[in-house]
């Protein structure tokens, strides 16, 4: 009785402080361009939720023009499923400068079908920067993710989505604990990212980092990403994609897919991963494509370069028979895949494999890799015996050093 009266009377006072500070704030009058949540009612007190407050400063500042900005100072938001759409239509750049921690909702029946946490969408020139950190409180929704026993499953909340957005920078954010994928990039044109910093637990299911799908011109550099999936993974419909100086594990490593699960999947190409250090992780780099693909695409020209790995369980491979959690058991699950692999360039990979057998390249029998190119490799096996290749339905060239020795 008193603790839950204790316990109101402490909200209720952080409530009477919130009211007094925007009722405070009204009477400054800003001359600058700069839209401050809490003159809009924003409470950092970690339990009000923000969404609407937020809302109103996203949309004062979007319906404003010039270089504008939204400003989340430092403290602890709670904040539920909220969506920052455009256009913006005067607006040259819209900087959401995030100096606070968001805190996400916990109960998943906020989150409508297919809604994620925090979504940017339909804008041109967006920076979100700051300092400033996303919290999805993922610990708690993990435990209601089918995705690891469901082929088709659905998918719980991305902690932070940008939806086909043009011209964006995103510098120096972190992400913790996401209830899915950190970040995903979906159909958007020119998007770079640095100096992010995110988190999850190894055993934190499909928490990738950073998610690229459909989208052109997508550059993710001087990162530290250590989660329970991949660091980075490039979905279909991708080209020019450019990631480096990412620093990865633990994790599933640096992903090209999966691919080739839908119908219609669009071509990925262009791609360069370079100057990367991968440690104790699943994989390295990979490329990934499901069997039994409903139509054909291609992965072509991509490039891994100057990669650093330590104690990484697969540290090169292309698996075209990619099926997690061994759902495919019916046999038409086993016809080769419909995504054709071609013009790819290891160069200068280095380092410790977890397990004996540091190159995989498992190519589809019904298309098989062409043009594999490995150029100066050394992948020690970290348990004493000479490392070793597997290949299967590749046409590969070598040069340079090169353990471990080719398979043909
Ligand atoms: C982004 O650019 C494409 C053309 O490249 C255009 O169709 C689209 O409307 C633009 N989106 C925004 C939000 O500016
Ligand atoms: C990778 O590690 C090497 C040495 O361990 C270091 O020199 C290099 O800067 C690191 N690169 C990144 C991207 O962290
Ligand atoms: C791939 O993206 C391009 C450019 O946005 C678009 O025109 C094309 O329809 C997309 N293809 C598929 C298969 O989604
Ligand atoms: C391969 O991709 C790189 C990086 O995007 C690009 O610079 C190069 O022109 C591409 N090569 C071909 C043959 O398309
Ligand atoms: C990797 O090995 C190559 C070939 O021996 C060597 O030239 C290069 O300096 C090494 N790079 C790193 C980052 O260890
Ligand atoms: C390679 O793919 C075949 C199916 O074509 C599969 O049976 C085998 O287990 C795979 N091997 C490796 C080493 O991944």
């Amino acid at each position: 009785m008193w603790r839950g009266s204790g316990k109101f009377l402490l909200q209720l006072a952080s409530v009477l402080l919130c009211a007094f500070e925007v009722a405070a704030r009204r009477l400054v009058v800003s001359p600058t361009t700069t839209f401050d949540v809490r003159s809009y009612g924003a409470c950092a007190d970690g339990v009000t939720d923000n969404s609407q407050a937020f809302l109103g400063a996203w949309n004062a500042a979007c319906s404003s023009s010039g270089d504008v900005k939204m400003l989340i100072p430092a403290g602890t938001y709670f904040l539920n499923p909220v969506k920052f759409k455009g256009p913006c239509s005067n607006v040259n750049t819209l900087t959401v400068y995030l100096q606070g921690e968001l805190k996400a909702s916990t109960d998943l029946r906020l989150y409508g079908k297919g809604d994620d946490w925090v979504e940017f969408g339909h804008v041109k020139g967006l920076r979100l920067t700051g300092g400033g950190a996303f919290d999805g409180q993922g610990s708690a929704a993990w435990a209601y993710n089918q995705c690891p026993t469901k082929k088709y499953c659905h998918i719980l909340p991305i902690s932070v989505k940008f939806m086909r957005l043009n011209d964006t920078i995103v510098y120096g954010i972190k992400s913790v604990n996401p209830k899915f994928f950190h970040f995903a990039v979906l159909h958007c044109e020119n998007f770079e990212a640095s100096q992010m910093y995110m988190e999850a637990p190894e055993d934190s299911p499909n928490t990738d980092g950073i998610h690229i799908t459909r989208s052109s011109g997508v550059v993710i550099h001087d990162s530290i990403i250590r989660t329970g999936d991949d660091c980075v993974s490039i979905g279909q419909n991708s080209t020019d994609v450019f990631i480096s100086g990412i620093t990865c594990g633990p994790g599933h490593g640096i992903s090209i897919g999966s691919l080739g699960k839908y119908l219609d999947e669009g071509d990925v190409r262009d791609i360069v991963i370079r100057d990367c250090n991968i440690s104790n992780t699943m994989n390295g780099v990979r490329i990934k494509t499901w069997q039994n693909s409903p139509s054909s695409s291609s992965v072509t020209n991509i490039t891994f370069e100057n990669i650093q790995m330590s104690n990484v369980g697969h540290p090169i491979i292309i698996d075209q028979t990619y099926c997690p959690n061994n759902l495919c058991d019916h046999d038409n699950d086993k016809v080769p895949s419909r995504v054709s692999i071609s013009d790819v360039h290891y160069k200068v990979i280095n380092g410790t494999s977890a397990s004996p057998v540091a190159v995989t390249l498992n190519c589809s029998s019904g298309i098989p890799c062409q043009n594999i190119n490995l150029e100066n490799i050394l992948l020690n096996y970290v348990g004493g015996e000479p490392s070793t290749a597997f290949c299967a339905y590749a046409r590969t060239r070598f040069s340079g050093p090169m353990l471990p020795l080719p398979c043909n």
